[in-house]
């Protein structure tokens, strides 16, 4: 019954000329390196070509490659080029930075190719101490730039080994050169810190005038970090903490306990007061919350002991609700979060209340869609990586059938026949797979 109301579904929506949810992209059952990409040698991190070429597997057990332990964990794209990113969380990833060539037509198990050079990647670095040693996910800015948290960390089971202090690495995309590292202080952390995402705010036709804003889902806290003032700050509350009560996961036919904090901030567009609304939540929570980037970019009320009523709860979503990544569409108010424990994408439109009839699933697939990571915004299309990680985590991935996905579709057409719908004529027909039922499970 369900197959079939998909199958018709997908008959509508090819009929109707677009297509609803997402669709499948690029696929692959394992990751494959690209061992010697034309091109990527010219385009040094420090403007000369040094020649390195890209062998693995290599001698060095950190450099070698070991299919299995490389789990793709964040997407994201800018121009022909999409980003993915490898962090070292077992041996053998010989490169954390890559992307592949969108305009192509081979679209299964594509070779990474290391960005912005192998040398960058390498373990060690020449110099010694390897310059980008691991990264989750990426931010791209108006401005042509790559922005990442390199944790420093290799997080080996059993074995973490710190490299170097965690860093905000910016890479021009025009040149693909490094042209800002910036080591965070010991203030902006905590020893249980793990800095996996980031997004940008930069002011428009000033792109000196940007920050990050950084969620340290381990140490419950927000980096800011100004660009201007080459200077960072850590942002306290309690908002930023799990849910005691949300910890239970239960993905791809594997129960556990989780207990990550701040997982995830998404922007809003620039209000008439000249300040974007920041919502977040945890991984390990069901409500989302607000607060504004007059907060956070003032680093007197970013960082003052109590923070009165700047913080907001915007919903609680639900039992069932928790959300991995998230971002905004800002023309249109559309907010796209992972909903990892229900295999699926959830939507709210932020120019509506924040109330739950507001809130909707524009994709759920329990075979395909397990764990969204990453979910990116790229111009009016919407990026999501999926890639199965539980089963990597605590059971055991088949690495001959398809594990990580990258799903695009444009954000106006995936929600169409959803709650989230952006033109408010449009019909709304989502009852037909979404009932409240589905939401709270
Ligand atoms: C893809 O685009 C890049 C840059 O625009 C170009 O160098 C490359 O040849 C293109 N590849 C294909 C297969 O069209
Ligand atoms: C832990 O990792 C470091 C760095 O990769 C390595 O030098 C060391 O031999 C490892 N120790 C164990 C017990 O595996
Ligand atoms: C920014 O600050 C870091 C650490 O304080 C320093 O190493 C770096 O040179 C600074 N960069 C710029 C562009 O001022
Ligand atoms: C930051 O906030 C403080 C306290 O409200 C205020 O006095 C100060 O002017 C603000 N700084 C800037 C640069 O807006």
């Amino acid at each position: 019954m369900k197959l079939f109301l998909i199958v018709l579904i997908l008959l509508v929506a090819i009929q109707s000329g677009y297509f609803k949810g997402l669709k499948e992209e690029f696929t692959w059952s394992r990751i494959r390196f690209a061992s010697s990409p034309s091109g990527f040698h010219q385009n040094n991190a420090f403007g000369g070509n040094r020649g390195v070429s890209f062998q693995p597997p290599s001698s060095d057990p950190r450099q070698s490659y070991i299919f299995e332990n490389n789990i793709p964990m964040g997407a994201n794209r800018w121009e022909n080029k999409l980003f993915i990113t490898i962090p070292r969380r077992r041996l053998g990833v010989p490169s954390t930075l890559n992307f592949i060539w969108t305009n192509t037509t081979d679209k299964h198990n594509i070779p990474l190719i290391p960005y912005p050079n192998a040398e960058v990647n390498q373990l060690p670095s020449p110099g010694g101490n390897g310059l980008l040693v691991s990264v989750y996910r990426t931010a791209i800015d108006t401005c042509n730039r790559l922005w990442m948290v390199d944790t420093g960390m290799l997080e080996y089971p059993g074995n973490n080994t710190r490299v170097h202090q965690s860093a905000l690495v910016i890479i021009d995309l025009l040149t693909n050169q490094i042209i800002r590292r910036y080591e965070f202080k010991p203030t902006d952390t905590r020893p249980a810190t793990n800095l996996a995402s980031l997004v940008v705010d930069v002011e428009p036709h000033s792109c000196e005038n940007a920050y990050a804003y950084i969620p340290d889902l381990g140490g419950f806290g927000l980096v800011v970090y100004s660009f201007a003032e080459n200077d960072s700050w850590r942002v306290n509350h309690n908002y930023f903490y799990l849910e005691s009560l949300a910890g239970e996961f239960f993905i791809g036919g594997i129960r556990f306990q989780w207990n990550d904090g701040v997982f995830s901030v998404a922007l809003s567009d620039i209000f008439p007061n000249g300040h974007r609304t920041v919502y977040f939540h945890s991984m390990a929570g069901t409500h989302m919350y607000s607060v504004s980037t007059k907060v956070l970019r003032n680093q007197t009320l970013a960082t003052r002991s109590y923070h009165g009523n700047d913080f907001k709860i915007e919903a609680d979503r639900g039992l069932g609700s928790q959300a991995s990544a998230s971002d905004l569409h800002k023309t249109s108010g559309l907010l796209f979060f992972g909903l990892v424990n229900q295999n699926g994408l959830g939507c709210w439109n932020t120019f509506r209340p924040a109330r739950l009839d507001n809130f909707d699933v524009v994709y759920k697939s329990d075979d395909k869609f397990i764990y969204p990571c990453d979910v990116k915004i790229s111009g009016d299309d919407l990026i999501v990586l999926t890639n199965t990680m539980p089963v990597f985590l605590y059971g055991r991935l088949n690495y001959n059938q398809i594990n990580f996905r990258i799903w695009i579709n444009n954000v106006y057409d995936t929600v169409k026949g959803t709650r989230c719908v952006v033109d408010p004529h449009e019909e709304y027909t989502g009852d037909i797979i979404y009932g409240e039922s589905s939401w709270h499970y």
